[in-house]
Parts: structure tokens; sequence; C-alpha cells
């Protein structure tokens, strides 16, 4: 066979179509198909083919058709025994045996084995497994038989009958079952799989979809780190730009946002300003294995003697406390979140619950101690009482003390029960009582972010049902509000709560967006209990209808009146005016499967019709192509879904290769809300390669911000010691802030935003495209102001020359301003500078965000 090879480019122009580009091809071929043991089975469904069933020639080799989906990363997500069967519709159908515990096996069908449907794991035996799963057709009936064995308890061949591949028989025992499989000799062993013929365009595509993957792979691949060979003779660059002023586009004035999620220790430790670890006695080692209900806590001597008790509690939700039993000056002592960090004449407000058998005896001493324990602060409780009382003081610190550590101490002999013991800056961000830390949530607010989306993140479905957020757990007095593990491993007291998170959305002059469950948890969930692992189960549906009141209830605690039930509620945590809640999100990329839709739809049918005023965002999966994209566009459309939540972290390259990907999105479709992303490098820094892209990337956006509505980049904070996911916005300790390049880039947007998009040209005198994709530019009016701004990212390693004709904009040439971020690519302290620029001439330095902001002549 001749075979006429062309250019690479020049296939991947024709890939989408069934047009050869090989002379003298055959009509058919065979394909077998299989997975292997390779990376612990995770590397899923393989194809090779062959035309004489002796040479074979596998696709990728290690290409992935599709890969399991099913349950936690690491352990799950596996494939074993695939066997996929052709339909006589023409339908590939696929089932794989998930792992050796559950009595459910995975199901997915594709028309042409390169794009597949949702999976479905159906439990079809529920005190045994799935192993070695196939399929075979009776064409009397029209119906499909699955048949496995299962060797739990005693080996045993079962099988379920289907038509439609969702609804199953009850499984039956058979004593026929016999494995259709192949074995075919690989190139790198042999393997067991099905095999097939098809015709030859089945397999041309294929071939070509892998030759597409692994070029988008190449392409993403591409680092600034290499550009001194890629750019090697490159110099004087020049570049032009033409104004169109009258050609603009209205764009959304929500663009730039924050994407809070209780990740890294964002909330208890970070945003929430509480300083005492613990102070509820909650910990358990349920959250993790080394902690207890005294984490954090310790006796203040050899004499003092802590227990927990659970008797009478101050509320159910809070159900442990510590009884303290001493002589006089023996005690109790908190270390804080990694020590307590206090500054010299500031006040510190205490309060604690106490109870005291021999009450009238019995008087506290608080002491602020520092590392050598001295007094820093101290104050004394008297009039405990025999019953639950709260006391509440100030103390003012006389030094400033990054370790210090709270000490409560008994004046007398005797035994007293402590809960809830708070200790907070009195400087909160807006001086809210149970607030914020000033110093972070100032640097969150000079980002001027437009909207916050909270609480997650996966924090929002959790992991497994028994962990999804309940906003109505995160309300009310502290004392009350349930604590909950987190799913980033670690605890959530829930001070910061819905009413907090609204609050500071006020605060920020910023639109709330809360994030809720879709009724199913995260798609990486473990088994937690249930039959069937993570997201593959939800909520039951006959449990649904309380789940989707509590999200009418929190429409109704933003927004209802103050004579409504959760209005009311609002009103008496000091907030009679309402939130003005106008978004809400509904799923946080989930799997999009059936257990999903059954779930999304009740709820947003739900919101709809009780509260039109209110606008859903969807979720469209974790990447930004694959079955869950695809799947929650699809179901965008089909509901009519006005925003969908989109999340991708991709590499740097990715960003300068898919400039257009917003130019190619249908505008009579759901608006997207670009929820999560971030450029990731495998160091996962925030360097200068990493924030240019994204700013190129959100140049790219602005331009086609009438299609995307909001950004958030993800995550926010982290608090350094304790990040479970890296990049992150801004890293903190308990003194110190430290904002990222990335952070700048957000900034520089958020700060520098507008609501009308003015098209322009870029010419260069380079016509190598490699060059001119890394030019990014973006020019928007903000009508509040008047003034227009230019943003011009140069991802290039040289200076590039600028002219711009922007007579047309009469410019206040007094008034231009310009701020440039700019470094090396592996940069991670660049900060911005202000600077002056003449508009006509100027230079954009190598690798560079320049941001230019004047008013327009009256
Ligand atoms: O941003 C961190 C995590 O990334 C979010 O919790 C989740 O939604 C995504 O996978």
């Amino acid at each position: 066979m001749r075979k006429v090879v062309i250019s690479f480019f020049v296939l991947c122009l024709f890939f989408s179509g069934q047009s050869s580009l090989f002379a003298n091809e055959p009509d058919s071929a065979y394909i077998f198909v299989y997975g292997t043991a390779k990376n612990n089975y995770h590397n899923g469904l393989h194809v090779a083919w062959s035309l004489d069933k002796h040479t074979w020639h596998p696709v990728g080799p290690e290409h992935s058709f599709v890969k399991s989906d099913y349950g936690p990363w690491g352990a799950e997500k596996k494939m074993f025994d695939p066997f996929l069967f052709r339909a006589p519709d023409g339908t590939w159908h696929c089932v794989w045996s998930l792992n050796n515990e559950d009595g459910a096996f995975a199901h997915a069908s594709s028309s042409d084995l390169v794009t597949w449907s949702r999976q479905s794991y159906p439990l079809v035996l529920s005190n045994g497994n799935c192993l070695e799963p196939m399929i075979a057709y009776d064409d009397t009936n029209d119906v499909y038989t699955i048949s496995w064995t299962s060797n739990k308890g005693q080996k045993q061949a079962y099988f379920v009958t289907t038509k439609d591949f969702k609804h199953y028989s009850t499984a039956k025992k058979t004593t026929s079952f016999l494995p259709k499989k192949e074995k075919v000799t690989l190139p790198d062993g042999e393997q067991s799989g099905t095999l097939h013929k098809v015709a030859w365009h089945t397999v041309d595509n294929i071939i070509k979809a892998q030759q597409l993957a692994a070029y988008k792979a190449k392409l993403n691949s591409e680092r600034m780190t290499d550009d001194g060979q890629r750019f090697h003779d490159l110099k004087d660059v020049k570049a032009t730009i033409n104004v169109r002023k009258d050609d603009t586009r209205q764009i959304s004035d929500l663009l730039v946002g924050i994407f809070f999620e209780d990740i890294n220790y964002a909330a208890d430790g970070g945003l929430y300003a509480e300083l005492i670890q613990n102070r509820g006695f909650e910990y358990s080692p349920d959250i993790r294995k080394e902690w207890n209900s005294l984490t954090a806590w310790n006796a203040y001597d050899a004499y003092s003697k802590l227990s927990i008790d659970t008797i009478s509690p101050i509320h159910i939700n809070n159900k442990h406390y510590v009884t303290l039993e001493a002589t006089a000056g023996g005690g109790l002592a908190n270390e804080g979140f990694g020590g307590i960090a206090v500054r010299a004449n500031e006040k510190y407000n205490l309060s604690l619950f106490a109870r005291a058998p021999d009450a009238n005896t019995v008087h506290l001493q608080i002491r602020l101690e520092d590392a050598n324990g001295k007094a820093i602060g101290q104050t004394i409780i008297k009039g405990l009482s025999k019953t639950w009382k709260k006391h509440e003081l100030t103390l003012t610190s006389s030094a400033t003390v990054k370790n210090a550590r709270l000490v409560i101490q008994l004046q007398q002999a005797g035994k007293v029960n402590l809960d809830m013991v708070s200790l907070f800056p009195e400087n909160t961000f807006r001086n809210h009582k149970n607030g914020l830390r000033a110093d972070l949530a100032q640097t969150i607010a000079d980002m001027k972010p437009r909207f916050v989306r909270f609480p997650g993140g996966c924090v929002a479905h959790g992991n497994g049902i028994d962990n999804i957020y309940h906003w109505k757990h995160t309300i009310g007095p502290l004392e009350a509000r349930k604590h909950q593990r987190n799913i980033w491993g670690y605890h959530q007291s829930y001070g910061l709560g819905y009413f907090e998170y609204f609050q500071f959305c006020e605060d920020l002059g910023a639109e709330p967006i809360p994030v809720v469950a879709a009724g199913v948890p995260c798609q990486n969930s473990a088994h937690n209990g249930h039959a069937l692992a993570g997201q593959q189960c939800g909520i039951p549906m006959e449990e649904m209808g309380d789940y989707v009141q509590d999200i009418l209830d929190l429409i109704e605690y933003a927004n209802g009146g103050v004579n409504t039930v959760w209005g009311k509620k609002r009103a008496e945590a000091g907030h009679p005016e309402p939130f003005n809640l106008k978004y809400i999100g509904v799923g946080n990329e989930d799997l999009i499967t059936d257990i999903f839709e059954e779930r999304f739809t009740l709820i947003y049918n739900t919101i709809k019709e009780k509260h039109p005023e209110i606008h859903v965002i969807g979720t469209a999966g974790p990447f930004y192509e694959g079955t869950d994209y695809i799947e929650g566009w699809k179901l965008a459309s089909t509901l009519q879904i006005p925003y969908m939540d989109e999340h991708y972290y991709n590499p740097p390259g990715w960003y300068i290769h898919n400039q257009d990907f917003y130019d190619k999105y249908d505008r009579s479709n759901a608006k997207v809300y670009l929820g999560e992303y971030a450029a990731h490098i495998p160091s996962r820094a925030s360097t200068i390669e990493t924030a240019l892209a994204e700013a190129l990337h959100l140049c790219n956006i602005e331009r086609n911000g009438d299609i995307v509505a909001m950004t958030s980049y993800a995550p926010l904070l982290a608090k350094t010691g304790n990040t479970q996911w890296n990049p992150d916005l801004i890293y903190f300790d308990n003194t110190e802030v430290n904002p990222t390049v990335g952070y700048y880039v957000q900034q520089l947007f958020g700060q520098h935003a507008g609501n009308a998009y003015i098209f322009s040209d870029l010419q260069l005198n380079n016509s190598d495209d490699n060059v001119r994709k890394r030019i990014g530019k973006s020019i928007v009016r903000d009508e509040v102001s008047g003034d227009i701004i230019l943003k011009l990212v140069n991802l290039l390693p040289v200076e590039v020359a600028m002219a711009s004709d922007i007579s047309e904009l009469a410019v206040d040439s007094e008034n231009v301003k310009a701020t440039i971020l700019s470094g090396t690519p592996a940069d991670k302290d660049a900060k911005p500078i202000d600077t002056k620029i003449d508009l006509n001439n100027f230079k954009l330095q190598p690798y560079s965000l320049t941001v230019i902001r004047f008013k327009e002549k009256k």
C-alpha cells in the first residue's frame, strides 16, 4: 500500500470528515480493543488495528479512548476487563469491571469510539462483585444480556438483561458463562480483549483522533523556559495598534471576581479571624487520625487534669466540652493555629462558655503568654455559674508576638467545664464581630472583585453525600453551628458561615454567588459507607424534596422580608435588609451522569418556577473538553440554563494556543462563568510565565465578554505550610500576606475593568505565528469613569516597540497612567510598577503585562 504522506497540519485540517488522505486504502480492517494493567489499571481503553490479524498497530500506543470515572482518584477509576460490543444500530457499548468489591459494572457508549457518552454504574448485585462483564444481544427479543462472574463468597456467574443500558432486570444466576475474549500479541506483550471488523474510516478516524490529541498535547507543553531556543534570532519586533473606535461590544461588568473555598486553611486559621484552634473541642480522629477533642490544647501543668465530656453540652451540635480539674494555678492552654499572633496595644475579644459545680469558689484567670511564659495580657472571670454561661471580656496585648498562647487558669482548686473558647482581634475587616482577618480581607478587597463564589469548590459538594455542605448548618449562634469534616482533610467550625459570606460580599460591593451541591457529592468521593463509590450515588430521590426546600430557604434567607421564616433569621443575625442575591450555582464540576441530571433538573426547575429572578449557574465538568463538558453543555441547551460554570487548570501553552476558545462559542446558548482556572506548570508555582498566560487569557476573555460573564482564578488562599493545592493566588501565615504574581494580574484586571470592548487591529513586522500568538491586547471603556483601558501582554523574550494609532480616541495626554508587571518567566516575586508612557511610542518590556489607562477628552 502506497501511502501519500502529507504534512500534519493539513491532516488536522481534514480531520473532521471521513475523507481520507491515503490513496489505495482498504475497505475494512480489524480492531482489537483492550485495557492493560499498566499504571495500576488507570490507563483506560486502548485500540490496536490490523489488516491481517498478524501485524497489529496499537494506536498511541498508550492513548486512552475512554477512562473509568468511578470513585476517587488513586484507589479507584480503574478499568478491568473492558468488553466492547457493537449493537445492530452501530452503537458501541463498552462494559468493564470496576474493582473487586462492588456489585456494579461500568457502561459507556460511543458512535465512533472517539467521543464517549456519560458513564453509568448500575448496581446489579448488592452482595457480590462484577468481574469480566460481557455483552450479548438477543435479536428476537431486542434485548441485551450482560453477564459476569462474582467471586465474593462462592464463585458464581450472573446475568441481567436491558433494552437501553439504563434499566436492568434483577440479576439471575447462570451456568453458561463463557467469556468471549481474544488474545492478541502486541509489541509490548499479549493482551486480552475483543476483536471487531470495522470499516476503514473507523480506523482512520481513531488514528487521527490520537494524532490530534498528541498534537494538542505538544502545543500545550510549550514553555517559556524554551524560548531562548524558540526565539533565538528574534529581534526588532514592532507592533502597531489601530483602534476601531466605533466598533464596540458591550461586555459583562462582572468579569473579574473571586472564588473562595475553604481549602489550604483558607477559613479557620485563615480569613476567619478566630485565633483559637479547636475552640469547640470538636476535632476528632474521623477527620485526621492524630486529632482528638484536645488537639491544640494542653494542660498547663502536670497537676491539671483535662477530660472531655458530652453530658448536657451547650448545644447538641457542639457535643464535646472540656472539664478542667486542678489546684490553684492549674489550667489549660491553647496554641492557636501554629501560634497566636498578637500586636502590642491592640485589643482582643475573649469569650467562653463556663459551668462550675462549685461556682461560688472558682474564678478564672485568662492570660496571653509569650513563648517564654511571660504574660502579655490578662484578665479575670468571676461569677461562674452552675449552668452554662457565656462570658465576654477584652484583653489588650502589651507586646507584638507571633506565637503567643492563651492560658486559662483556676484561681482556686476546683473543677470547671469550658467550651467555645474564642479570641478575636477587635480589629477585623470592617470591624465586624466574628469577623475576618483585616489584612487578608483587604488584600482581597484590593482586587476589586465584582463577585464572590463560595463556599467551594469541592467543599460545596463534599466527599460523599454525608459531607455535602448544608448552608443551614452554618448560620445562627456559633455554638449551635454544626461542625464538619472538610473534604481537604481538616475541620470546619463554620464560624465563617453563610451570614459572614454574604456580609463579606456586601463589604466588597461584590455579588454573592453561593454554590450548592446538585444533590450529588464530589465526583472523586470515596465510598463513605454507601453502596456505590463517590459521585455515582446521590441524595436519595425521596429526600430530594427537603434538599430542594433548603435551597429555596437559602434564597429566602438572602432576600426574604423580615417577616418570612428565613428572612427573620437574617434580621436576627443583624441584617434586616436583604442581601440581594441574584445568582446561585448548582453543582461543582460534577460527573454528568443520569443520577446528576435527575437531581439537577429537579433543583433547576424548582428554582426557575419559584424564583424566576434568580439566575442558576449549571456546571460543565472539570475540563474544557471531554464527556462532562459535552454532556454539561447539552444539558444547558436542553434546560436552557442561563449560565454555565466551566473549570480548567491548563499549562501556559494551552492559553497561548487557544486564544479563540470563546470566539467559537454559540452566542445564543448559556453564558459562561469560568469559575475555576489557572495556568499550571510542573512546579505548580505562580510565576511570570503562568501569570502572563492568565493575563493573555483574560485579554481574550474581555473580547468575549458578551458571552463570558464572569471569571475567577482558583484557588484564592493558602496558608503556608498547610496547603493541599498549588498554586494559589494569595499565600499567608499568621502575620504576613504574600500575594503571588498571579494575584497582581487579577488585581490589574479587576481594578481596570470596563463594560465596553473596543475592537482594534494589531499589526506586526513579523509574520511568524509563534510571535503573533505571544502578544495579547484588549481595549475596554469603563463607562462609569469614562476611562479607556488598554492592556497589552508581551510573552516574548524581547521588547516590542509599540506604536498606537489611537488618534480617534482623543486621548487626554496629561492623564495617561501606566502600570507594568514584568520579569523573567520563572520570576515569583515580580510586582506591578506605575510609570509614565507616551502613547504614540512606547515599548512593551519582555515578558510583561502593561496596563494603560487614560481619559478621553470631552
Ligand atoms: O480549586 C481547587 C479545586 O479544584 C476545587 O475544589 C475543585 O472544584 C477543583 O477540582
